[in-house]
């Protein structure tokens, strides 16, 4: 699969005639029910090749916004729908939790608050989040200016050592990316530093592991989340659960970084008119300066670039919910005016690519347009929704949830919300500015060679590998 063909493709659906009468019988006989639920029925096959998620958009397309996907004899149900997703995410958030997610994720990540049951969610999430407060993020852009320059010397010092001549180097950014979004995570959550960006070999090693469990983190004074959360520390909170809560957001804030400025400067790289966009503004806001506080406020069009990349390569693609107790979709804008009835243990996927990338909701929804976000949009006849409005979150950083009422959802909705949502932003956005301001960034070859897998985030297959010349 090309990072390219993302249009819509016909739909890959192996169903036949026998399937349609039977599919066509239930739901006759089943009005408002699960079982009215249009129904995509899935072949391992489908899947060859393919990230899942592209097959979904296309059951999307065929099925409508809210359909059952059949694997044998495991079902989901599939929502790219703003309104039922507002219900799941928000309106009716507690009656689901993380299902196949918090199985998968808690041998690493334990109880943190990724895959955190309700019970303990609610203890620690409103421990965690005043750990985000303005002043941390303050300190915070110190932390991504200064690991963003070890970045900027690193290929400078490439440059002058490989390519004295032509001021370019060849390099894969996907694997730079990966290093500074660890050493920024390590430094935010720890006050740890990796020191991944300068490392020959930049994993974490067991000596990391080794150093990081042998300091005395009573004594240390610095601004971390760990000290937060150490300070912070209530008689009920034991040691397993601090771990599990660093672990998650170490995990959480690592990744989704990297991948996020991957996929900007592979957008930017195709687009040189708006990468010099980009670079004007950074030269008229900071010029040759460093990025502060107080500048960062200003560099509007790069944190629309950060969003715009996040809206077609949303990190994690799906978002991933089991309901606790039955429950009554709304029919969603396309689907059954009745709504579904779901059963206990329903899981479900909220495809957050097939909402960002949503033929009823965005216009060229597969084109890279960072400007799209200023420009307000009525409902179209879509009842139940209420248009995509930048009044209606006045001083919010970046485009939302609520801006758009849950047809774009970069950090998630409702209470599970991303907690990192303004450190991911801010760090994103120096971290690309100061990229930007020092060099032009070009694709090594065709933006077709640029092969998308996916894991928990979408990344390439084997980097993303560009050329980088010195501005003049
Ligand atoms: C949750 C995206 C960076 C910590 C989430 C969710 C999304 C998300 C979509 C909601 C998951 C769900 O509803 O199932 C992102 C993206 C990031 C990013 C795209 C970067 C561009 C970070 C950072 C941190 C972080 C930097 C911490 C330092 C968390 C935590 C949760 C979460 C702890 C769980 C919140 C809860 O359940 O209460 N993130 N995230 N994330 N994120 Fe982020």
């Amino acid at each position: 699969t090309k990072c390219q063909s993302t249009s819509v493709e016909k739909p890959r659906t192996k169903r036949n005639l026998l399937d349609n009468a039977s599919n066509l019988l239930t739901n006759l006989l089943s009005g408002g029910s699960i079982g009215s639920m249009p129904i995509a029925e899935g072949a391992v096959s489908d899947l060859f090749g393919r990230p899942l998620f592209f097959s979904l958009y296309d059951w999307f397309i065929e099925h409508g916004s809210v359909y059952k996907l059949a694997f044998g004899p495991k079902s989901f149900v599939v929502v790219s729908d703003p309104i039922v997703a507002r219900h799941i995410l928000r309106e009716n958030a507690f009656a689901y939790d993380k299902g196949v997610l918090a199985e998968i994720l808690e041998p690493i990540m334990g109880k943190g608050l990724i895959p955190a049951d309700l019970d303990t969610w609610k203890v620690r999430r409103k421990v965690i989040t005043p750990g985000f407060h303005s002043l941390f993020l303050e300190t915070m852009v110190r932390t991504f200016t200064k690991c963003s320059e070890r970045s900027i010397l690193k290929f400078e010092e490439l440059i002058e050592r490989e390519n004295h001549d032509k001021k370019a180097i060849e390099l894969d950014l996907e694997a730079e990316f990966s290093n500074l979004a660890l050493d920024i995570i390590g430094l935010g959550v720890f006050n740890y530093d990796f020191g991944s960006v300068t490392k020959e070999s930049p994993v974490i090693k067991e000596d990391d592991v080794e150093k990081l469990q042998q300091r005395d983190y009573s004594t240390l004074k610095d601004v971390s989340l760990l000290r937060f959360l150490v300070d912070m520390r209530g008689a009920d909170v034991d040691d397993r659960q601090l771990r599990d809560d660093l672990m998650t957001m170490l995990i959480a804030g690592h990744e989704t970084t990297a991948a996020v400025l991957t996929w900007a400067t592979f957008l930017l790289a195709q687009n040189p008119a708006k990468m010099r966009k980009a670079q004007e503004e950074i030269d008229s806001v900071i010029g040759g300066e460093g990025i502060t506080a107080e500048s960062l406020k200003k560099l509007d069009y790069i944190r629309l670039v950060i969003v715009e990349a996040l809206r077609l390569y949303p990190q994690p693609p799906l978002l991933i919910r089991r309901a606790l107790k039955p429950d009554k979709l709304p029919g969603g804008y396309n689907g059954n005016k009745e709504g579904y009835e779901i059963p206990r243990g329903t899981d479900i996927f909220v495809s957050v690519y097939n909402l960002h990338r949503s033929p009823y909701f965005w216009d060229w929804p597969n084109e890279f347009e960072p400007e799209r976000f200023l420009v307000p949009k009525g409902n179209e006849d879509i009842e139940g929704w209420a248009g995509f409005d930048p009044s209606r979150s006045p001083g919010a950083m970046y485009p939302n949830e609520i801006i758009s009422d849950f047809a774009f959802l970069p950090f998630g909705g409702g209470p599970r919300k991303c907690v990192g949502d303004q450190f991911a932003l801010l760090e994103s956005t120096v971290a690309l500015a100061m990229l930007l301001q020092k060099f032009d960034v070009e694709l090594r070859g065709s933006p077709d060679e640029v092969e998308l897998v996916t894991g928990a985030t979408m990344h390439t297959k084997s980097g993303l590998w560009c050329r980088l010349k010195k501005r003049s």
